[in-house]
């Protein structure tokens, strides 16, 4: 008997982005098939590919796609083939309209250093102690949303960008911070520049006054120049950051640079817990690796289990894949960004099937001794 049914939209989009959302679906298909689960997987044009192909980054029938599913797995968008075009037309508006048509306001970015690629952090050693924090970046607000104007011409052209925030849209995504927080160590800093700008004051009163509601949780503030500074000197004072989108956006790639290179991190991005939620590694479309069989697959296989842990309940499913990743990489199976300096790398195919290789053992494994451990 089918254990799960679900449907999968897959946008691969630009450059490395094919490649990547590829090596995610072997792995969930090797997921399905050994446990029984049968998950549909329909690709649909975005970004980049949706503007030479059907004129729009976003077209109609993408959006429907995403909405009737159950989730979205995206690759990657962008590149200098479309860079001239007006920013309103370009890939990353068919981004920002997915994640605003979809209602997706929470974004989770999680730093975690993997065991085996401790070495290739940018920090020493002695500072990546309980080095594990998880970012809500706001992501359907700020300055991205407000109204961007452009007016005159040379030196007298000035352009402005307007960043707004209401109290219902920052309670909504603090909200789940501080149970994300709760389901953690219970502490929460919230990150904005509330000694400068209006829509930062209102986030840091609307945070503090939300705390009431959550008394288990250590809540404390930063400036978020402190905090890029906090970051690199001593991440394990962080469990769970909450901030807006725009800093969200900066912070969320320093962050992955202490994991070792931004092509290991996974991102989900959500709004109402019976709404699809998208998942996406957080590197870009990396366009001179794309078709060269280097990029990292990591940031798009994590992305497949953080679906299936947070959208479909699979944890033993999305640890399985978890640790036949740390085993493909202990056995020094790394793609060249993740290699230790002069050591050996491999192709991104091959990560992915030796990845493929250790799941297989996983579960034979699992099966035969039980799912319990
Ligand atoms: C990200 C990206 C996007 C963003 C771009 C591609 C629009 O940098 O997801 O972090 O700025 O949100
Ligand atoms: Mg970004």
């Amino acid at each position: 008997m089918t254990e799960l049914r679900k449907a999968i939209a897959v946008l691969p989009g630009d450059g490395i982005g094919p490649e990547v959302t590829r090596a995610a679906i072997q792995i969930l298909s090797d997921c399905a098939t050994a446990f029984n689960h049968k998950f549909e997987f329909r690709e649909l044009p975005f970004g980049g590919d949706a503007i030479d192909r059907c004129g729009s980054p976003l077209p109609p029938e993408t959006l429907a796609g995403c909405r009737s599913s159950d989730a979205v797995l995206l690759g990657a968008i962008g590149g200098s083939k479309w860079e001239s075009l007006p920013l309103g037309t370009r890939p990353e508006a068919g981004l920002l309209g997915l994640r605003k048509e979809m209602g997706l306001f929470i974004n989770l970015r999680p730093t975690r250093l993997r065991p085996s690629l401790r070495g290739i952090s940018p920090l020493r050693p002695e500072r990546l102690v309980d080095c594990d924090f998880e970012i809500v970046r706001e992501l359907a607000g700020d300055i991205y949303f407000g109204e961007h104007k452009s007016e005159g011409k040379g030196n007298k052209a000035q352009a402005s960008d307007l960043a707004i925030y209401s109290v219902p849209e920052i309670e909504r995504v603090a909200r789940y911070a501080f149970e994300r927080a709760g389901a953690r160590s219970r502490h929460l800093t919230s990150i904005d520049k509330a000694n400068v700008l209006a829509s930062s004051t209102l986030w840091r009163e609307t945070v503090t006054a939300l705390a009431k509601d959550y008394p288990e949780i250590a809540l404390d503030h930063l400036y978020v120049d402190n905090a890029a500074m906090q970051i690199v000197l001593r991440p394990s004072q962080f469990d769970v950051i909450l901030t807006s989108n725009m800093f969200g956006d900066i912070l969320s790639d320093e962050a992955a640079a202490l994991a070792g290179s931004i092509g290991l991190i996974p991102s989900m991005s959500r709004g109402r817990a019976d709404q699809p939620a998208l998942y996406e590694p957080i590197h870009g479309s990396a366009p001179t690796l794309a078709g060269k069989d280097m990029a990292c697959p990591l940031g798009a296989i994590l992305s497949a289990s953080m679906m299936l842990r947070e959208s479909f309940g699979l944890e033993i499913e999305a640890q399985s894949i978890e640790t036949a990743i740390d085993r493909a990489l202990e056995h020094g199976y790394r793609t060249s960004d993740i290699a230790e300096p002069g050591g050996r790398s491999v192709r991104s195919s091959e990560l992915t099937e030796r990845i493929r290789t250790e799941l297989h053992d996983v579960m034979v494994h699992h099966e035969r001794y039980g799912w319990g451990v």
